[in-house]
């Protein structure tokens, strides 16, 4: 396989003028993303079926400078017309219901969306000749549960999800890996990635937001589980770089199509500790106190219990690793949900 040997990935010359295709470009990763494509010279266009939250676009500035098509995934004649609008060569599959707790309650509406609309969007675009690279996003939670002594999780590993936005991801990424077998040869890569945090997150339950928000007065976190269970964190600007990486290099070697690639930092961190991080981070030892008799007696029910992964391929392949560490990533993200909601109403976020 190729190896990337510097960021060539964020050469001006390669990116500038490129029709993009990102769906759920208003969402919290498609913004980010977004946003480092136009700072590229791209040419973003997006689809969303939610139009209000255009408010992190218009916030970092860029809701003027990509096109917009609120369209719903889920049906194909809608997806189907804006491709045949546009010449795209290279996509984004970021649209989702990415809610764990909505998942939960919601389970047709998830399928409906990850797995309905992930074919969809690759039905619709098998039939593009222009298209070079796709990029399918997939989770860690496609993995579902192994023994903590197996993490962190290799590509290697068989899907085996039980819950519902788990086995919604797991069918998507098997959808998408179909699609880039030598039946269609359709250029497709899937990422599973670990959480992601960072600016611009506004599904508020997330973990990070929660405690966050907590601390802002605005709501009171309420833990899922004791606090033991582990997870791993991504910052979202080293998510929007990665993906970059990948469609470059999808699109410049279609050995690469069919791939599946991990990223975490490798390290699985407590829940507790990454509240007390924050609380630590935001000068409330008070609120920790707090939370912590919140976490007693608390059972994790519909959720994998620890997840943690490495960058290790990516590392091997494109020497991409991520460049913020957790306690950086914190600071920029508390300080950005301060600047957010003294600009907008945090009513306006509720569901
Ligand atoms: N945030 C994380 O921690 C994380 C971790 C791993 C993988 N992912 C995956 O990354 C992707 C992006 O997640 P996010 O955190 O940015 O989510 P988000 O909720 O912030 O954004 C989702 C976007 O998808 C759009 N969307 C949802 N359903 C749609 C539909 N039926 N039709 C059209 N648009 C639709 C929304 O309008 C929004 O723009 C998802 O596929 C998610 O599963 C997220």
């Amino acid at each position: 396989m190729l190896k990337t040997t510097s960021k060539q990935y964020t050469k001006k010359s390669f990116w500038k003028n490129k029709s993009i295709l990102i769906t759920g470009i208003n969402g919290f990763i498609g913004g980010t993303l977004a946003k480092q494509l136009i700072g590229l010279g791209a040419n973003v266009i997006g689809i969303t079926n939610k139009k209000n939250k255009n408010k992190f676009l218009s916030f970092e500035k860029i809701s003027s400078k990509v096109k917009i098509y609120n369209v719903n995934i889920k049906n194909f004649d809608s997806v189907e017309k804006i491709l045949n609008n546009h010449k795209f060569s290279i996509c984004f599959h970021l649209a989702a219901q990415p809610d764990v707790n909505i998942a939960k309650t919601h389970p047709f509406e998830t399928f409906e969306s990850n797995i309905r609309g992930t074919y969809n969007m690759l039905e619709a675009l098998r039939s593009h000749k222009s298209i070079k690279s796709i990029v399918v996003a997939s989770s860690d939670k496609a993995y579902g549960e192994y023994d903590i002594k197996d993490l962190p999780y290799k590509e290697n590993y068989d899907l085996r999800p039980l819950y519902p936005y788990d086995v919604s991801k797991a069918s998507g990424d098997m959808i998408a890996k179909s699609y880039a077998t030598d039946l269609f040869k359709l250029p497709v890569v899937i990422t599973r990635f670990a959480n992601i945090y960072g600016p611009g997150q506004l599904n508020l339950t997330a973990l990070i937001p929660d405690c966050v928000l907590d601390n802002m007065g605005h709501r009171k976190f309420i833990p899922r589980g004791d606090g033991h269970n582990k997870r791993d964190f991504l910052f979202s600007e080293d998510v929007a770089d990665l993906y970059l990486c990948l469609s470059y290099n999808l699109f410049k070697n279609k050995n690469l199509r069919g791939e599946i690639f991990n990223a975490g930092t490798g390290h699985g961190y407590k829940v507790k500790d990454i509240i007390r991080k924050i609380c630590f981070l935001s000068n409330n030892k008070e609120l920790y106190a707090n939370i912590e008799k919140r976490f007693k007696n608390k059972k994790l029910t519909g959720e994998i219990n620890h997840q943690f992964m490495s960058y290790s391929k990516l590392n091997k392949l494109f020497k991409w690793k991520p460049s913020h560490k957790i306690d950086d990533g914190l600071r920029l993200t508390i300080a950005w949900y301060g600047k957010f909601f003294k600009k907008y109403k945090y009513d306006d976020f509720l569901r």
